[in-house]
């Protein structure tokens, strides 16, 4: 019997983290290095709708029904078979393997998600367009975190570049040329649900403070979108640095990561900045061919634990 296999890569979030929870816009980019990886292996001999879901990284081996409803895997399980048309799955067990590293900000919930649809509707010869594979992954993103603005299940479904702006339809974002990044793991981590509801207090306490800030991040992204499509990446560096001091300001910077982010900038990188929910997880660092071997050796002194080189294009 064959088996479906479907990955998904991780993603990092250029501009507008947290911002983009209250509507304004952000750019998210996939990254291919580090996959999810679901493998649907048909089970002839199980009884007809029995699902097993293994995840050997987090110790799972359990029949989907032996799963809590709101366990993120049987509710991605049930939409997409629900989706599919299909009131019981052919007998099977689903394999989720993933390189991605969880609570970092690099998506690694949606990532799996995505993976799991997909292997899925391999499973009973179907595809579902990217729209649909996001629109799902998205209901399972409500688990994690109450209110995701939905930005990571839509880089991530369409594999691409995008402009994104929540409720709107997807927007891919054309690079005009590619450029380098670092990204740099803290070690340290940070559940997206944590920063996005400490955020929210804050924002309900402080409104005005907040929406002000929010709005600075939006301006910064407009302009971030028109120096990506035009083919000047280089000129990213300080809209870099400009919104890691707003996203300082919204309270989800740590000492750590401003370490990792002087460190980036005093070895050459042309500006850095956190990524994603913040506090920990990773920064990402804007380098060229000169400088990254030196910014990512620097960045290892400083006590990154992982550092991944990636193009944007
Ligand atoms: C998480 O990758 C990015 C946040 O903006 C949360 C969200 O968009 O749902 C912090």
């Amino acid at each position: 019997m064959p088996a479906f296999t479907a990955t998904a890569p991780a993603k990092i979030i250029l501009f507008g983290e947290h911002a983009v929870v209250y509507g304004r816009p952000a750019i998210a980019v996939p990254v291919t290095s580090l996959q999810a990886r679901a493998i649907v292996r048909p089970e002839p001999r199980a009884p007809h709708g029995q699902v097993r879901l293994v995840a050997a990284a987090i110790g799972l081996d359990a029949l989907m029904e032996e799963l809590n409803p709101d366990h993120p895997l049987r509710r991605v399980v049930e939409l997409t078979a629900r989706e599919l048309g299909a009131a019981y799955l052919p007998a099977c067990q689903i394999n989720i393997q993933s390189t991605i590293p969880v609570a970092s900000g690099l998506g690694s919930g949606a990532a799996v998600s995505v993976a799991v649809i997909r292997a899925l509707a391999a499973y009973l010869g179907k595809s579902l367009p990217d729209e649909v594979v996001s629109t799902l992954a998205y209901e399972v993103e409500k688990i994690y975190h109450g209110t995701p603005s939905g930005v990571d299940n839509t880089v991530i479904a369409l594999r691409r570049a995008v402009y994104f702006l929540r409720g709107q339809a997807i927007q891919p974002l054309r690079v005009g040329r590619p450029f380098t990044l670092l990204i740099a793991d803290s070690g340290i981590p940070s559940p997206t649900a944590t920063t996005v509801s400490e955020v929210r207090a804050g924002w309900q306490q402080n409104p005005a403070f907040y929406e002000q800030r929010f709005d600075q991040i939006a301006d910064i992204v407009q302009q971030a979108r028109l120096l990506i499509e035009n083919g000047q990446p280089e000129q990213l560096g300080d809209l870099m640095n400009r919104n890691q001091i707003l996203l300082q300001e919204v309270g989800v910077s740590s000492p750590e990561l401003e370490r990792l982010i002087a460190t980036a900038c005093q070895a050459g990188a042309a500006g850095a900045k956190l990524s994603g929910g913040g506090r920990g997880g990773n920064i990402i660092a804007l380098v060229d061919e000169w400088s990254a071997a030196t910014v990512s050796e620097s960045l290892w002194k400083a006590g990154a634990q992982g550092i991944i080189l990636t193009t944007v294009q």
